[in-house]
């Protein structure tokens, strides 16, 4: 099942649990809009490329919308359109006063030279312009981008609007970034990770975790778990996998890979296949890289008793029936994965007011936010009677139907 059918899956049985009328169901389902670019560019050798963009601003109900840009060269409309409407409901759990969006294009930006993406990435804004804003919507990285996209959108935007430095989010922090916001979704996974083993009687320490993905969530998730006393036992990414069961030395492999060494030559730990990664036995499994590694034919295998989704929908709707029946407790991405969006919240806040926060306030109300919002997504697991996923999609769609009636929007 593609990224679109599960979203709109999740969303249609939260729908149902919600009794929204059917009208209703429709119209927070539609896209507010959707935006295709051609993009053409030359290329440092003087001939000419094109690339498409995209842009799905889903749903502006409860304030500007908000979401990242991806460059991949698997952006393709279905996907952008899935990942927009999951931020809906992300920002809703979260409780910042946004809507949802995504945008990408389809390239491979590790085959364009820096001035070829500054170039593109120029052209995209040129193409969005007046359809992004402060106000209207307000992207942010993504895979394949970082915060130099974002300081070259800023620029491009602002020479047909002015200083405008609340255009995006994940800016560098001399244009106005948010201090905390590049740990800011790892933290949020440690934070989540922390709230559900308290529940369980649990805590980060004396558990132990396997981790794929080793980027910006990944590498900060295993840093925060680490230093809070979790033992990472097996961690895996695109070039492959390692593993030692007294605990990797996490510091010790950052600095590893920092330095340009692959994984798998880290010399405190043994290579492994990464076919096993996501079945080795731990207490909590986190997912940080793609969408889809949780199917029909390795969950059965699964081992761990919590998985936290630090990646956008990482476990089909298959796979979580599987999980479910074999008592394993999932996390779900809306909410495991919205210390980003939080932060990038605090970071559109703090251009508005002209004011920067330090370090400290910024990790405090994230804490913040995080804790607040598992307590409701528990609260709707008691009144709905579901599982986390259900709770965090009844939240969500709970609050944004609330603002779409109150605006008389609904027929
Ligand atoms: N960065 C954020 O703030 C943020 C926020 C919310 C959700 N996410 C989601 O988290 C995930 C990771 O994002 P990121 O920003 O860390 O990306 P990133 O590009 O920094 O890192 C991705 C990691 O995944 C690994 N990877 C790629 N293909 C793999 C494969 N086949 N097997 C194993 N590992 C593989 C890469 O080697 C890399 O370590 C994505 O699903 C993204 O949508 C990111």
């Amino acid at each position: 099942m593609n990224a679109l059918a599960a979203t709109s899956r999740n969303f249609r049985q939260a729908a149902r649990l919600l009794g929204l009328d059917s009208k209703l169901e429709k119209s927070l389902l539609i896209p507010f809009r959707e935006i295709k670019v051609e993009c053409t560019i030359p290329k440092d050798d003087g001939t000419l490329a094109s690339f498409i963009g995209f842009r799905v601003q889903h749903d502006n109900a409860r304030g500007p919308m908000k979401g990242g840009i991806r460059y991949h060269p698997e952006v393709d409309p279905d996907e952008v359109n899935a990942l927009a409407q999951l931020m809906t409901w992300k920002t809703a759990v979260a409780a910042v006063p946004y809507g949802g969006a995504k945008g990408g294009i389809g390239c491979s930006p590790g085959e364009l030279s820096r001035s070829e993406l500054e170039r593109l990435t120029r052209v995209f804004t040129q193409k969005i312009h007046d359809l992004i804003g402060a106000h209207t919507d307000v992207p942010a990285p993504d895979m394949g981008t970082n915060s130099q996209t974002m300081a070259w959108i800023l620029d491009e935007y602002s020479k047909f609007h002015g200083h405008s430095p609340a255009v995006v989010t994940g800016k560098p922090i001399d244009l106005g970034g948010s201090l905390g916001r590049d740990a800011a979704t790892g933290r949020g996974v440690m934070y989540a990770t922390e709230a559900l083993l308290a529940e369980h009687g649990k805590s980060i320490s004396g558990s132990t975790f396997v981790i794929q993905g080793f980027g910006n969530v990944g590498s900060w998730a295993a840093q925060l778990i680490h230093e809070k006393g979790g033992k990472v036992i097996a961690l895996g990414d695109v070039t492959g996998s390692i593993r030692n069961k007294n605990g990797l030395d996490i510091p010790a492999l950052m600095k590893h890979r920092n330095e340009g060494g692959a994984l798998k030559d880290f010399h405190d730990a043994e290579a492994m296949d990464s076919s096993e990664l996501l079945v080795h036995e731990c207490d909590v499994l986190i997912p940080c890289a793609l969408g889809g590694v949780l199917n029909r034919e390795n969950a059965p295998d699964v081992k761990a008793k919590f998985i936290i989704e630090a990646a956008n929908h990482p476990t089909d709707p298959e796979a979580d029936e599987i999980l479910s029946k074999k008592g394993v407790t999932v996390l779900p991405d809306i909410y495991a994965n919205s210390g980003g969006v939080i932060v990038s919240y605090f970071e559109w806040v703090q251009n508005i007011q002209g004011f920067m926060w330090d370090e400290e306030k910024v990790n405090m109300e994230l804490h913040k936010y995080m804790n607040s919002a598992f307590q409701h997504i528990k609260a709707m697991c008691k009144s709905q009677d579901c599982n986390l996923r259900m709770g965090a999609f009844t939240l969500g769609v709970n609050r944004v139907a609330r603002a779409t009636l109150l605006r008389g929007w609904e027929a």
